[in-house]
């Protein structure tokens, strides 16, 4: 069934704002940079990827007739933030399992940015010893059945609500946004680049180009960059949800295997524990352009567009879209990486 057929329940203002990042581009040489913003696209708190995809599964919650959503990620999840501030919109609750996934020595890790969020908006918030993994976890799973032997109606939203059926759909409107985008401005995006971790927000463009080039549209290259730290892991899941997602919407043929590239390089040792290329890439993006990238996804992926730009991967002529999904409460969390003003121009 085509995408525009599914149910879509607003959360966000409209089309994620488009702009040029032009004092990067001058300062890389070579291609033109853009930012297409999903930090600033929705009035719930301070938003971010997770809102775009929710879009598609609240529908299916309110069907469900649930009164809470259930879900998942480590103590400063973006993920789990969102699904907090989309609970409380829509009069539901949430419970949140924040498992330990960054060995992060700050102090104020568990009291400050994205969990602090959660906790002013309601959230029932706990707090899990397990480490870092995007798969199905018995903590999550135990969340549900106490809800449910509370009398509550649970809906499960998977880490990232990226393994969910309807997980990859956000990011597959997203490619159409960005096609509608492109004729206003004038311009095409032959790059895209995005962070990935647990994989529908790159799996769903992949499925929403691939839905284009199909109706005529031209070629283009997405270009995923890993910040999990376990590559293989990532891969198959965005391998597997831009498949499904890509059968889900109707696209007519297979997906290429030169479709989906998740680069790695730049994710480190670990995920959540910042390298110093995702620190100078901050620092270059805030002084540069005033636009702030947090240290676990958007450094990481900013670290990889500006050596792919800087060794001629990514080809001087090319106008690239850089995907900016949100992040920045969890920059709180990170503070004593940043004590002083260190200059990187
Ligand atoms: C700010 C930010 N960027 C990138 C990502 C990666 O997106 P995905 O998990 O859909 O791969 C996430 C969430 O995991 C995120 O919160």
């Amino acid at each position: 069934m085509p995408l525009s057929d599914f149910p879509r329940y607003p959360l966000t203002f409209g089309p994620s704002p488009v702009h040029p990042l032009d004092r990067l581009s001058a300062h890389l040489g070579g291609p033109r940079i853009w930012a297409k913003r999903e930090d600033c696209s929705s009035g719930l708190a301070y938003g971010g990827n997770k809102v775009r995809k929710l879009e598609y599964l609240v529908p299916d919650a309110i069907a469900s007739g649930a009164d809470t959503l259930v879900s998942i990620g480590g103590v400063q999840s973006n993920h789990t933030r969102q699904v907090a501030a989309v609970a409380a919109h829509l009069g539901m609750q949430a419970v949140l399992v924040q498992e330990r996934w960054v060995d992060w020595p700050d102090s104020v890790n568990d009291r400050v940015g994205n969990i602090l969020l959660s906790r002013v908006m309601g959230a029932e918030v706990r707090l899990d010893a397990s480490g870092f993994d995007i798969g199905f976890r018995d903590s999550w799973r135990q969340a549900i059945e106490d809800v449910e032997r509370r009398g509550g109606t649970p809906y499960a939203i998977p880490a990232g609500a990226s393994d969910h059926r309807l997980g990859g759909l956000g990011f597959a409107g997203w490619a159409h946004e960005v096609a509608a985008q492109e004729a206003e401005l004038g311009v095409f995006f032959d790059t895209i680049v995005v962070c990935t971790v647990t994989g529908s927000t790159h799996a769903g463009m992949i499925a929403g180009f691939a839905d284009l080039e199909a109706a005529g549209g031209r070629r283009r290259t997405v270009l995923g960059i890993d910040a999990s730290a376990t590559l293989a892991q990532t891969r198959e899941q965005v391998e597997r949800i831009a498949r499904r997602t890509a059968a889900l919407i109707g696209v007519p043929r297979d997906l290429r295997e030169d479709e989906i590239t998740v680069l790695e390089g730049w994710a480190g040792d670990e995920y959540g524990i910042p390298v110093d290329s995702t620190l100078r890439a901050i620092r270059l993006v805030g002084q540069l352009e005033g636009v702030i990238l947090d240290p676990v996804y958007e450094g990481k992926s900013m670290a990889g567009l500006i050596d792919l730009v800087r060794t001629g991967r990514i080809e001087p002529g090319s106008n690239i879209l850089y995907a900016h999904l949100g992040g920045q409460p969890a920059l709180n969390a990170y503070s004593a990486l940043f004590t002083q003003t260190v200059r990187e121009l």
